[in-house]
């Protein structure tokens, strides 16, 4: 079974009662309980994980290369601001992909360049809950290349 991780940034924790208007009602507990039943419908098993700490996303990015086939990532606010984090995702080989919740492009201005998207395979934004869904079908995708 290939197995991959899931990366939340900052304030992803607070999914449920934060912004509900750009965000929605759903948890990040949710979240993770619906990609679990993706991942095992898709035959892939998954990590799933958050941190509101840069360096500690990007040890988690960096473990990326000898653990998991593949990362499926929210950098959240990091993905406007962080080089650190561009550069620890464009360190690996494996298959990436950047979900946000919101349509980021439809946002403040600060929010429509995506910093980290540079190293990614796709993105996957405005979804909802539903982005993490459509990542985990595009990663099998890219993981069983031959499916
Ligand atoms: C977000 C969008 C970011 O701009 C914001 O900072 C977040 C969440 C999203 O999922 O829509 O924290 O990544």
């Amino acid at each position: 079974m290939k197995k991959i991780l899931i990366i939340n940034g900052p304030n992803l924790n607070l999914l449920g009662n934060r912004e509900k208007n750009f965000y929605g009602d759903t948890s990040l507990e949710r979240i993770k309980s619906i990609c679990e039943k993706k991942c095992a419908k898709n035959k892939m098993e998954m990590e799933f994980y958050q941190s509101n700490h840069e360096g500690e996303l990007l040890e988690k990015i960096h473990s990326v290369q000898n653990d998991y086939e593949g990362i499926i990532i929210n950098p959240a606010a990091y993905t406007h601001t962080s080089i650190a984090l561009l550069d620890a995702l464009r360190a690996t080989t494996k298959p990436k992909i950047e979900v946000h919740i919101s349509n980021i492009y439809a946002r403040e201005d600060y929010r429509r360049k995506s910093i980290t998207s540079e190293s990614v395979n796709g993105v996957i934004c405005g979804f909802g809950e539903n982005g993490y869904l459509l990542a985990i079908e595009a990663m099998k995708k890219l993981i069983y290349k031959d499916q």
